[in-house]
């Protein structure tokens, strides 16, 4: 086994509508009564062949709509969390989109019940920690934003943060000014996807005007010497996706991917899977492609593994407790 695969790691870029593997797609379907645009399981696939972040986020979309009751939320967390175990992924901080659901008529007690209920058993049940991020759908509007916040405060417990996703181009951080601003007064944690398809002001807009603590994707940051400067200096960290860089066109080979540029300008970058089922991996497989395709070192995969655990929303306690599992593992497989 590759010492990447071997590694315990935090996996802080999942979104869980996005672990939704087509099998699991017509069976929901079938046992909900709803009908998909596609004969089967195989044509499902086929259509998964994207040119950018829109024409993967239209089918992403049609999938989650097989969604209904609290069991389905449920069973996709939980299939997740098995593939999660399988991949030593031993914390968890997953993205979901409770308006792709509210929107069908679907409640929010329905959606974060399903899920909570998931994650209370993946710790009882695999030794995973995780926990949920609100996730807002940026081609809507702030007024929307807001109202998903209001429905989701009754449920506060059961989620640490909020995020930002969905069409970036045209959709800049700012637009969510306000809504963040309140997020932050409640105590929420906050990130942002920024710098996938958009341009790095719109790193700098998530940085500065949301004060997010962490940015999704923002690869392309390395188009602005200032921005990676900066990065590197706060350590704000980078939740990257190669697997999902390589299917939704973001580079065209990933021997082309800037993990390694990230890593050698000094950036809290981290591995994630992003949507797996549809990009081709969890995990291990973004860790195995990336190691291979750039010729990471096992220093290198070491770094990756340690800024999961630095760059979680963890107590500082579980945190240092995770980092004692890794210094093991990796002793182990020195050994
Ligand atoms: N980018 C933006 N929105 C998303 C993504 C992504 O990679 N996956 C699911 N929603
Ligand atoms: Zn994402």
């Amino acid at each position: 086994m590759l010492l990447a695969q071997n590694l315990p790691k935090a996996e802080l870029h999942i979104h869980i509508e996005g672990s939704l593997e087509p099998e699991l797609i017509f069976a929901l379907a079938q046992r909900n009564g709803v009908k998909l645009p596609y004969a089967d399981v195989e044509a499902l696939r086929r259509a998964y062949a994207f040119t950018d972040l829109q024409s993967f986020l239209d089918i992403y979309y049609a999938g989650a709509s097989v969604l209904l009751h609290e069991a389905d939320f449920y069973d996709m967390a939980w299939a997740y969390f098995e593939r999660a175990q399988a991949d030593k992924v031993v914390h968890a901080e997953l993205f979901f989109d409770p308006q792709t659901h509210t929107a069908r008529g679907v409640p929010m007690a329905v959606v974060i019940a399903g899920l909570s209920r998931a994650c209370a058993d993946a710790k009882t049940r695999l030794g995973i920690s995780s926990a949920l991020i609100l996730c807002f759908l940026r081609h809507l509007s702030e007024e929307d934003a807001f109202a998903t916040l209001d429905a989701a405060l009754p449920y506060r417990e059961h989620f640490i943060g909020v995020g930002l996703d969905s069409s970036e181009m045209g959709h800049p951080p700012s637009k969510f000014a306000q809504v963040f601003a309140r997020c932050r007064e409640l105590g929420l944690r906050t990130v942002a996807h920024a710098g996938e398809e958009g341009p790095p002001d719109y790193i700098w807009q998530a940085l500065s005007v949301l004060k997010v603590e962490r940015i999704d994707h923002g690869v392309r940051c390395l188009e602005d010497p200032a921005l990676v400067e900066h990065l590197a200096q706060t350590r704000i960290p980078l939740t990257v996706c190669p697997l999902s860089n390589l299917k939704l066109c973001v580079v065209d080979d990933l021997v082309h991917h800037p993990m390694k540029r990230l890593l050698q300008a000094g950036l809290c970058a981290t591995v994630n899977s992003d949507d797996p089922a549809y990009f081709g991996g969890y995990m291990n497989q973004n860790f195995v492609a990336t190691v291979q395709a750039l010729d990471l070192s096992e220093a290198d995969v070491i770094t990756l593994a340690c800024n999961s655990f630095e760059a979680s929303f963890l107590s500082e306690d579980a945190r240092a407790a995770f980092l004692i599992t890794l210094d093991e593992a990796v002793a182990e497989h020195a050994g």
